[in-house]
């Protein structure tokens, strides 16, 4: 995030509420290395926080309501602490559902500006980035002290209420994400390894399809049901898996015997993929990215066949950086259904490689694609913040 957009921030928050700001947090982006739609079946992701995100300043007012500025957007809603009746689209909504979790507990009122450079519905969770962020900064303003935890719970909830029923993974990232690190995360117990990425030969890329991501108007929350769907059966044959978390890639062969299509298809998914993220993680430990990369293509032939949340522009991305030596493996990141693919590369990618990749891209579908190099970062927890006066 460019020490400029920040600055044009603090001077838009000072022109709009007559004061600098008094408090600040940021919540970054998170992208996701290995382990896709196998939080909420209690498995095991491989995310990091990135360094795009979104800024949050803010500061106390004298009155019963909470002003909220994008800066991204340039428009404003306001919220009443006695209890939202209102209903609210686009980004709003999700900051009445933030406020709807933490009530009673806010009894300040708060002057916000938020913005960055997060890309919106680009698959690198901004929903989650703004819901967080608001958590953290009301949490600072009302002194709620509120415990990571607790920060993830609220968080997951208010999303869920905005009509998406996601995992953890995205807002557990944003905000407990470390530097230089991803997280291996166990969903079930939400207990994590950090495993440090190597520092040369390693480079991560985001490549936006350009097509919109909203997870509402997709068939996000039908895997969802169609994985519960297809526990059942297998408990209901005698098994005793409490989720598909507990399904062996061996017990696979037999629960072909009882589940339909395509709910064994998507049980293969989230079983092959948990096995994928153990094996991306030993890659890193015995520093074999030539390894890991086919773990990528594996996990997105998955996505693709089996899970069926890909789409033509995520798998031509694919199939691009396939031919580019330097590049060890890429996939679909994030829901799926449009959104972004990331990559991983031996080197940086040039200039040259960009603009013919943007421009073969444009030939194919009429889309600007936007690419972006990212790095684990810290999360919301780690930042360094100006204090309360
Ligand atoms: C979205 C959800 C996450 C996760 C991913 C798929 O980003 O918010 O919880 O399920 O999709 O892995």
């Amino acid at each position: 995030m460019s020490d400029a957009l920040f600055q044009n921030l603090s001077s838009t928050f000072e022109s709009l509420y007559y004061s600098k700001h008094e408090f600040e947090s940021f919540a970054p982006g998170r992208a996701n290395i290995i382990g896709e739609h196998t939080d909420y079946n209690d498995g095991f992701v491989f995310p990091f926080a990135i360094g795009q995100g979104i800024w949050f300043l803010a500061s106390k007012n004298q009155s019963a309501h909470i002003s909220v500025y994008s800066y991204n957007e340039s428009n404003q809603a306001q919220f009443s602490l006695a209890g939202e009746t209102a209903s609210f689209a686009g980004w709003p909504r999700f900051i009445s559902q933030v406020l709807k979790h933490l009530n009673p507990t806010i009894t300040q009122g708060i002057n916000i500006v938020f913005g960055g450079d997060v890309p919106i519905g680009g698959g690198v969770s901004s929903s989650s980035a703004l819901t967080c962020g608001m958590i953290d900064i009301i949490g600072q303003t009302n002194e709620l002290q509120l415990l990571p935890e607790k920060m993830v719970e609220l968080a997951v909830r208010a999303e869920h209420g905005t009509g998406v029923i996601g995992g953890i993974m995205d807002q557990f990232t944003i905000i407990n994400g470390v530097n230089n690190h991803a997280m291996l995360l166990d969903c079930r117990d939400q207990s994590t390894q950090l495993i440090k990425l190597p520092e040369s030969n390693c480079h991560f890329y985001l490549v936006n399809t350009g097509v919109k991501h909203n997870l509402v108007e997709t068939d996000y929350n039908l895997r969802r049901q169609q994985c519960n769907q297809a526990l059942e059966i297998c408990q209901n044959g005698g098994y005793a898996f409490k989720s598909l978390r507990d399904i062996s890639l061996d017990e696979l062969d037999n629960l072909q015997l009882i589940l339909p299509e395509p709910l064994y298809r998507r049980v293969r998914h989230v079983v092959s993929e948990n096995e994928r993220v153990m094996r991306t993680v030993a890659c890193l430990h015995n520093h074999d990215l030539k390894s890991l990369g086919i773990l990528l293509h594996g996990s997105h032939d998955s996505l693709r066949v089996d899970y069926e949340v890909s789409c033509d522009e995520l798998d031509w991305q694919v199939d691009y950086a396939k031919s580019a030596d330097f590049n060890y493996g890429s996939r679909m990141m994030g829901g799926g259904f449009g959104g972004c693919t990331i990559h991983l590369t031996k080197s940086t990618w040039s200039e040259a490689y960009c603009l013919q990749w943007q421009k073969d891209y444009m030939e194919t579908f009429g889309i600007d694609c936007q690419i972006i190099e990212i790095r684990p970062s810290d999360g919301i927890l780690k930042r360094k913040r100006i204090s309360s006066k």
